[in-house]
């Protein structure tokens, strides 16, 4: 296999290094914008060196963005040639584009390292897909949030210090809104339906809620009860009705997603013949992403060149009736859904999904959790 590499940043350089000591695969040319000498790559700041080079049958994009990132990876696979990305925002939003087209072009087309950066979720979801229905996707998918939570949680450090010490530790977002407000965890979700259900959820439809605003009270009131909170995504498919949604989420201490440290992530399915299957391990970083970008090259060269078909569109509904705590200014729907005060908070009685993420859209400066 012969690689076209976009990007030599912290997964691209690891991709290389890997790359480096293997037989089946070379990394042929490197195209990144910084000035770097590599004895046996040619380093360009022209795509097109890549793109019209018939001797390149993979393009790995380790660019990360959504622009240019969608053009290379289009025209590469309007190329002919196989495509591995570790880019999740770019797969989950152009996911009805970038998949048909592939499977047209008849190339291969994977992003295990997009969900969970070193765990192989997205491959293992791949597998478990050929013997059973899977019901449920989701878990812990964001590093950086739960370094905040665990450090606000057990160390009892300031949400503002638990973020700058994950943008320094490089688990963060070029823009960290994107993990604190759900949208990464949104996007992994999103990519873990797609792949596990075999359809494309109306993304419009997928809901998110983030922890920007949680407080050293909320932690307090959550450790008080024995709870500890975690952001947590959710997909479920049941009797031809998709519901998929990314919220805090609160858990009993010494249930498995309580116990998860630092960045790491906790990934679950809940399928017809294993039951439940979790996976734990660094949802990222250099080597743990680029190991499994590796994978996908590797499965690519054994024939294995997606996870699952393209599937039909399906229409998301989260209808789903949880118990959620709620801190926030208080309005009639609120008085009215109340069960109990928590210290300045209150816990509802079960509500959609739906209807208490309206709430909060009216409601911007609130935290809420959901009750697991
Ligand atoms: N910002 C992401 C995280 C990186 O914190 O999980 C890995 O996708």
């Amino acid at each position: 296999m012969k690689i076209g590499l976009l990007g030599f940043g912290v997964v691209g350089r690891g991709v290389y290094e890997i790359t480096e000591k293997r037989d089946d695969m070379q990394v042929a040319k490197v195209v990144c914008l910084e000035d770097v000498f590599l004895p046996d790559a040619e380093v360009t700041r022209d795509v097109k060196k890549v793109l019209e080079d018939d001797t390149i049958d993979t393009v790995v994009e380790a660019m990360g963005g959504l622009h240019p990132a969608y053009e290379f990876v289009r025209a590469a696979l309007e190329a002919g040639k196989n495509v591995v990305t570790s880019n999740k925002a770019l797969v989950a939003t152009f996911y009805d584009e970038l998949l048909p087209l592939a499977e047209r072009m008849g190339v291969g087309f994977r992003c295990t390292a997009a969900v969970g950066g070193g765990i192989g979720w997205l491959s293992e979801v791949e597998r478990s897909r050929r013997i059973q229905t899977i019901h449920q996707v989701g878990g812990i998918m964001n590093g950086t949030c739960n370094y905040i939570l665990d450090s606000m949680t057990r160390l009892g450090v300031d949400y503002a210090d638990a973020l700058r010490q994950a943008q320094k530790l490089g688990y963060a977002e070029a823009n960290p809104a994107t993990d604190v407000e759900g949208t990464d965890t949104w996007h992994k979700i999103i990519l873990s339906a797609n792949i596990a259900f075999g359809v494309s959820l109306n993304r419009d439809q997928v809901l998110k809620a983030g922890i920007q605003n949680i407080t050293a009270a909320d932690v307090a009131n959550f450790t008080a009860r024995g709870l500890v909170c975690k952001l947590v995504s959710t997909g479920k498919q049941s009797d031809g009705r998709y519901a998929a949604y990314v919220q805090p989420t609160l858990f009993p201490v010494g249930t498995p997603e309580s116990a998860v440290p630092l960045n790491y992530n906790l990934i679950t399915l809940i399928g017809d013949v294993s039951d439940r299957m979790s996976f734990f391990g660094q949802g990222a970083g250099r080597y743990p992403t680029a190991y499994n970008v590796v994978q996908d090259c590797v499965d690519i060269l054994s024939g294995k060149g997606f996870y699952c078909g393209y599937g039909r569109k399906v229409e998301v509904d989260n209808s789903d009736k949880l118990c959620y705590y709620v801190r926030g200014e208080q309005d009639a729907w609120l008085a009215e859904h109340t069960a109990g005060q928590w210290d300045g908070a209150v816990v509802t009685k079960p509500v959609s999904v739906s209807r208490m993420h309206a709430w909060l859209a009216d409601h911007p400066g609130a935290f809420i959790a959901a009750l697991a």
